[in-house]
């Protein structure tokens, strides 16, 4: 199958989230299966540095776009790269008035004022690229709000001409609290018709809404896992696009995230001091977990537990429990790491806390590959209890690295880890612990729940066992992407052209 992926991040590349340890490794697994992947991103000139160097050098297509933004035409440039240690082909889709900036979508916390044009822009460049390229796609998977108007150019511009005719398109939701929303004026900006700006297709409370655009426009919609393919249906979760995505339900699939292990493996990961399999964990756990307690200028104890969170600092992961139990949690004997940048106030909040308790709370404000790895290695236990989850991947890669997670039971945390209650530790399903309430008592309980697992080593080391031998990998999930398109070509002859 021919597929075209349209993303804003993928890793080497660009990455703020784990959309793009997902882009990356579904491209790669779709390609292992045999499949021509081509992947989009626009160029960031960060991408030259990033992308492993001279191994992938970015080079000219010959291709030149001319673009309609509103009355203007906006010219661009098509660009080539591969992924690093892969043959697959990476297109950039250049403009530096759009993509040269310090930052993906936002900067001190605000957002670029011209997000809406300058996604639009990538949209139409993709499909305009796809099309002077001559790729003739099967299939564009888009992703998330910055490429939702994609499938709407397909069903209402491109799917006129032979060669898309027969292009199916998939969108899939990562995060349902971005929505790409803009004020209704950002509708000329699009090239579409006014007819469409409307209650069933692009408009959303009067105002532009680019993620409800994908879901109305997709031939099929995926999220990333299936109980937040399920939340998402309801007025609880459905952040005001539930009705459509009921609507839309047959055509909804929750497929889980897998784990790049190419990228997260302790047995292979640069990042370590020392490697670990399953046979090797005490060793190479214990040395990773000193390391780390140096480098974060926590005394070194090796009875200690070590608890980390690597983490976008954003309501949605749940800082405002852990500043609710905060005081119980530094009263028991353990140690926190935490990673992450984001909402000023969680980041301000933490700094201060690691301030008035240097011998347990270690904070590192940024973004930092490297530190990440090192903290699932050199944790005993991973946090993520989350307010909502769409997928959420540290505490697969946690599983992966023998580091126990304590999440909500939400979206994709609900999906992937296991309580170890009575009956789960007795059928050996169990590889964590999980808690339902949204509350700071909840967390804590499961906290203490895992401290005193820690101290019996025959329960803890089946919990560790059991996450490091479950098949994590992307192969399985590319599969159920392969079924969805299959699906989404299938539909295309029910196209109405004219809607
Ligand atoms: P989300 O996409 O909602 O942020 P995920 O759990 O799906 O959450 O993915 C987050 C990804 O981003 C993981 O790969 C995680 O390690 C990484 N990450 C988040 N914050 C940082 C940070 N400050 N430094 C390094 N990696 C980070
Ligand atoms: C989003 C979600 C996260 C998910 C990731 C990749 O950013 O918040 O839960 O794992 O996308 O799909």
């Amino acid at each position: 199958m021919k597929i075209v992926i349209a993303t804003s991040e993928a890793v080497p590349f660009a990455k703020t989230g784990g959309l793009a340890d997902v882009t990356t490794a579904l491209a790669k697994s779709l390609t292992q299966l045999g499949h021509d992947v081509s992947l989009f991103l626009p160029y960031y000139p960060q991408i030259q540095a990033r992308g492993a160097g001279a191994s992938c050098a970015v080079e000219s297509t010959g291709t030149d776009l001319s673009i309609p933004i509103g009355t203007h035409q906006r010219s661009g440039r098509i660009l080539r790269t591969s992924l690093p240690d892969s043959e697959l082909d990476v297109y950039l889709v250049d403009q530096p008035l759009f993509y040269d900036r310090r930052e993906l979508y936002r900067e001190n916390n605000v957002d670029y004022q011209d997000n809406c044009e300058r996604f639009i822009f990538f949209s139409r460049g993709v499909l305009e690229a796809v099309r002077q390229l001559d790729l003739q796609p099967d299939l564009i998977h888009a992703h998330d709000w910055q490429t939702g108007l994609i499938p709407a150019l397909l069903t209402l511009e491109y799917s006129q001409q032979p060669d898309f005719a027969q292009t199916g398109s998939v969108l899939t939701i990562h995060n349902l609290a971005f929505q790409g929303q803009f004020w209704h004026w950002d509708m000329t900006l699009t090239g579409l018709d006014w007819k469409h700006f409307n209650w069933r297709e692009m408009e959303f409370y009067g105002h532009l809404n680019l993620l409800k655009t994908g879901i109305v426009f997709a031939d099929q919609i995926t999220t990333v896992s299936p109980t937040y393919a399920r939340e998402i249906q309801t007025k609880e979760h459905g952040a005001g696009l539930d009705p459509v995505l009921k609507f839309r339900e047959e055509r909804l699939t929750g497929i889980l995230n897998g784990v790049d292990v190419t990228e997260w493996n302790p047995a292979l990961d640069p990042h370590l001091t020392k490697n670990y399999d399953v046979e090797s964990l005490a060793t190479g756990k214990a040395a990773c977990k000193a390391e780390l307690q140096r480098l974060m200028q926590l005394p070194v104890r090796k009875d200690v537990p070590l608890l980390g969170m690597v983490s976008r600092m954003a309501d949605q992961k749940g800082f405002d429990i852990i500043a609710g139990c905060m005081d119980e949690l530094l009263a028991e004997d353990l140690q926190l790491v935490f990673l992450g940048t984001g909402d000023e106030t969680y980041e301000k909040y933490l700094r201060q806390v690691a301030d008035e308790n240097p011998e347990q709370v270690a904070v590192t404000v940024g973004f930092d590959e490297g530190l990440a790895h090192k903290i699932e290695a050199g944790c005993d236990m991973y946090l993520m209890p989350s307010r909502f989850e769409p997928c959420g991947l540290n505490q697969m890669y946690s599983l992966v690295y023998g580091t126990v997670p304590i999440v909500r039971a939400v979206g994709g945390l609900a999906d992937s880890v296991v309580d170890a209650s009575a009956a789960n530790l007795r059928s050996g399903l169990a590889n964590g612990f999980s808690f339902e309430e949204y509350k700071p008592a909840a967390l804590l309980s499961a906290v203490r729940r895992a401290l005193d697992a820690y101290n019996v080593p025959d329960q803890w080391q089946q919990l560790v066992t059991t996450g490091m031998s479950t098949d994590w990998s992307w192969q399985r999930s590319a599969k159920r992407y392969l079924d969805v398109y299959a699906k989404a070509i299938a539909g295309v002859a029910n196209r109405n052209a004219d809607e």
